[in-house]
């Protein structure tokens, strides 16, 4: 089982969205992530149009603060920035005027919708960022009611080149559930490129990973989670398509 896994998808930048609320917070929250076995992380602090808490252009300050004191503590893990995008109209403009983070920097943008979004609403919010150019992921993918059980719609993402990211700890829980059934169908035909933790804090959202990962790495092909937790997030960070 691979332990030096990228989590892609996290809020544990200090003080800026409904994630870590300061630098020690943010400090004991990558300690958890390191235990679990993660070495390298993308933070990716929400943006919201006209609604953050933060001004876009202090990220980069904030983020070089928390790189500086994490690699006292932990020399051997690695950050990158970017962003959580919630999809609205208008928000393409915000990426392409550099308002956005994309991911280290990257053509790959992480985009999340309100959980109620139509797939009409989807598919052309992921046309709009591919039309721009950018390499959309779609963020836990498994909370869309429109994607549930649709596999046909999940192939069309696929086709159109989209990528999707689920939350690791979603294939735990009961077989009776129909949400755990469906994240492990999505798993096995392999139709997930990234996993996250989307970890907000140390208590009900940690950072956890490990379980999961050990649950995946017992069931599924160990080629595709190697994939999964270390050589895509690697192709991400360096801008190169997975394929
Ligand atoms: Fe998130």
């Amino acid at each position: 089982m691979n332990l030096n896994y990228m989590d892609i998808h996290c809020h544990i930048l200090p003080g800026v969205d409904d994630g870590a609320k300061n630098m020690e917070q943010s400090i004991e929250m990558l300690s958890v992530a390191y235990d679990e076995g993660c070495r390298r992380i993308v933070l990716t602090p929400h943006y919201e149009r006209g609604r953050n808490s933060y001004e876009p252009e202090r990220l980069d300050d904030i983020f070089l603060e928390l790189k500086r004191e994490a690699k006292k503590h932990f020399p051997e893990m690695e950050l990158y920035l970017g962003n959580e995008l919630l999809y609205e109209d208008g928000v393409v403009e915000d990426v392409r005027n550099g308002l956005v983070h994309t991911m280290a920097g990257t053509k790959y943008v992480l985009v999340e919708f309100n959980i109620q979004i139509s797939y009409q609403g989807i598919y052309k919010a992921m046309k709009e960022l591919t039309q721009a150019r950018f390499r959309p992921i779609i963020a836990h993918v498994e909370r869309y009611h429109c994607l549930v059980g649709r596999m046909e719609r999940i192939d069309e993402l696929e086709e159109m080149g989209i990528y999707l990211q689920m939350n690791a700890e979603s294939v735990l829980g009961s077989f009776f559930d129909e949400n755990v059934r469906w994240c492990r169908k999505l798993m096995k035909e392999e139709k997930i490129s990234f996993l996250g933790t989307d970890a907000h804090n140390l208590e009900n959202r940690a950072p956890n990973m490990r379980e999961a990962l050990e649950w995946m790495y017992r069931k599924l092909d160990n080629a595709y989670m190697d994939a999964v937790t270390v050589e895509y997030p690697q192709m991400m960070v360096e801008n190169r398509y997975l394929d």
